[in-house]
């Protein structure tokens, strides 16, 4: 990025602070509206540019698929499946594509869910702040999934919340997916640009971005096995096993 783009880049953080900033957080429905209505079913709604329409989503789908056959999970064969955060509704396609027999997409603005719910009809779209609200499925999936969303949820008592609907909606012996930057840092950080216009103003950059680490993530996982994990673009996927009914007992049994 030039002299010129990190300047943009840094003012474009400073305005986004001030408007949805909330103390060490963000107002998430406010932010993520404002993002999918600006720029509706385009790619900047959920990625950083356009370009990672033609490089990074195809590249990730691969890896996805991938990591999904490695695993043992399938998605031929009656699977059921939920997405956490389903934004444009990428992963519907690609899920619909590969053969699973339903598909449900939860996301907090309802400006994607209802983009989703037009050009996708195979799919069924809800709106769900899934760190505020207790989520419960009509019918629990063999695969609940999160592609880039834990990062957007930056306080621990959402996270929480966040990590226990996924497995409230998955079935005993169904499968968590979700990515996390586990180990990569928060973006909470200042960047040069930042660093400079706090020279002149006290504000800090808007801080929608952290960086959970696993130990986290398994902590709020509550009965779930982590199965699997795989580098994922510049993130981390991270596959669980949801415990049936005998492991649980056990795992309660025992300690
Ligand atoms: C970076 S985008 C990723 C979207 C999609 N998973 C993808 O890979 O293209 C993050 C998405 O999560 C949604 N989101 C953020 N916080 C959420 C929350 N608390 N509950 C539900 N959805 C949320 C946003 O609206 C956005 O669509």
């Amino acid at each position: 990025m030039n002299s010129f783009g990190k300047l943009a880049h840094g003012i474009s953080h400073f305005l986004n602070r001030l408007r949805f900033g909330k103390g060490d957080s963000y107002e998430a429905g406010a932010f993520w509206e404002h993002r999918h209505a600006k720029y509706q079913s385009d790619f900047r709604a959920v990625a950083d540019s356009l370009a990672d329409a033609h490089d990074r989503y195809p590249k990730q789908k691969a890896q996805f698929l991938k990591f999904l056959e490695e695993t043992g999970i399938k998605l031929d064969g009656g699977a059921h499946c939920i997405e956490f955060g389903c934004g444009n509704g990428f992963w519907t396609k690609v899920l619909l594509d590969a053969g699973i027999q339903s598909y449900c997409g939860l996301d907090i603005s309802s400006t994607a869910v209802r983009n989703c719910k037009t050009s996708i009809p195979g799919g069924c779209f809800e709106r769900v702040d899934l760190g505020e609200e207790d989520y419960t499925p009509r019918q629990p999936a063999d695969l609940v999934f999160s592609i880039d969303v834990t990062q957007h949820i930056v306080e621990e008592t959402k996270l929480v919340r966040f990590l226990r609907n996924m497995v409230t909606a998955t079935k005993p012996g169904g499968h968590i997916v979700l990515t996390s930057y586990s180990g990569f840092g928060d973006g909470y950080a200042d960047d040069e640009t930042m660093e400079l216009i706090g020279k002149f103003v006290k504000v800090r950059k808007l801080r929608w971005v952290y960086a959970w680490d696993l130990p986290t993530l398994k902590k709020h996982l509550n009965g779930c096995d982590l199965i699997a994990s795989a580098k994922f673009w510049d993130k981390t996927v991270f596959a669980f096993l949801r415990q049936s009914g005998l492991e649980q007992a056990r795992t309660t049994v025992s300690g």
